[in-house]
């Protein structure tokens, strides 16, 4: 049985993952890791220097990339989660990968095979191996992971897989909380990188056989955070 408790969140653009995995982290105490941010640095960095790369693994093994560890939630008087910053290269590129620019072409680029290889290693190397029994960085008893292929790819043997959706004008709608912008391209935009995402050969977006699936459509953040919390908790518990 794996010593880290590994729990994989896999879903659609905008469907949650990310500030919900990083509440449920911060609340159980495990590590969070945003696999997506992974792939977002590697498309900003080829976009910064324009021309084709003649070896993708190459490129994508060479990028330092660095996520911020975020503190645990010890009471119930702190604001919601944060996300981790994260350095590429040295540099802050925390707003950089969240552009438009890259929102457009991280999908293709995380379609290319020796990407996603040399993506999978530090996945694994920073989530305690693909079965959990190597350490985590920082000492982390579990790691929670979200992005497209943890549950399906990264971690086949996660104590919990869940696959987060929501209806497609329910997460633009989102997006344009948190971030402003127009509702119907937002969706066109979302809706387009899924269909990417779902096509692609490798490792492609989808549902694990044994993952839980959460519609949270009608759900608020923290009825999100708090369903998956106790799911890895029953877990936990029964040594599953
Ligand atoms: O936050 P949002 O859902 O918009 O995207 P993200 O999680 O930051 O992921 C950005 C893109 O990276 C996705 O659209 C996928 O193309 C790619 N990705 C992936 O292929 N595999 C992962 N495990 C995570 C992200
Ligand atoms: O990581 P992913 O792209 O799947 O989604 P996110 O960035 O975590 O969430 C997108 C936005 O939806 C954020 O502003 C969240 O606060 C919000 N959200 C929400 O309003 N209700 C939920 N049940 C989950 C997320
Ligand atoms: O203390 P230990 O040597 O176990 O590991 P660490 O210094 O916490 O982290 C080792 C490496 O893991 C760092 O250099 C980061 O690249 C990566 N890491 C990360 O990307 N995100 C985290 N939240 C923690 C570590």
């Amino acid at each position: 049985r794996p010593s880290v408790f590994q729990c994989a969140i896999d879903g659609p653009a905008a469907s949650g993952k990310s500030s919900c995995a990083a509440a449920v982290a911060r609340t159980l105490g495990f590590a969070y890791l945003d696999s997506g941010a992974l792939f977002r640095c590697v498309t900003l960095k080829h976009l910064r220097r324009g021309t084709e790369s003649t070896d993708w693994h190459d490129f994508t093994a060479a990028t330092d990339l660095r996520l911020t560890a975020l503190p645990p939630l010890t009471g119930t008087t702190e604001t919601g989660p944060v996300r981790p910053r994260v350095f590429m290269d040295g540099e802050d590129v925390t707003a950089a990968i969240r552009t438009p620019a890259v929102n457009s072409h991280v999908s293709a680029i995380a379609a290319i095979p020796d990407v996603r290889t040399a993506l999978l290693a530090k996945k694994r190397a920073l989530g305690g191996g693909i079965d959990g029994t190597l350490p985590v960085p920082g000492g982390y008893a579990g790691v929670v992971m979200d992005g497209r292929d943890i549950g399906s790819t990264v971690f086949p043997h996660a104590q919990l897989k869940v696959y987060l959706t929501a209806a497609a004008r329910v997460r633009a709608e989102r997006r344009v909380r948190e971030a402003g912008g127009d509702l119907d391209l937002i969706e066109q935009e979302l809706v387009k990188r899924d269909a990417l995402d779902m096509a692609r050969a490798v490792s492609p977006l989808r549902k694990a056989d044994d993952a839980v699936e959460l519609d949270t459509s009608a759900m608020a953040q923290d009825e999100v955070v708090a369903t998956i919390v106790g799911w890895v908790r029953d877990r936990m518990r029964s040594g599953i």
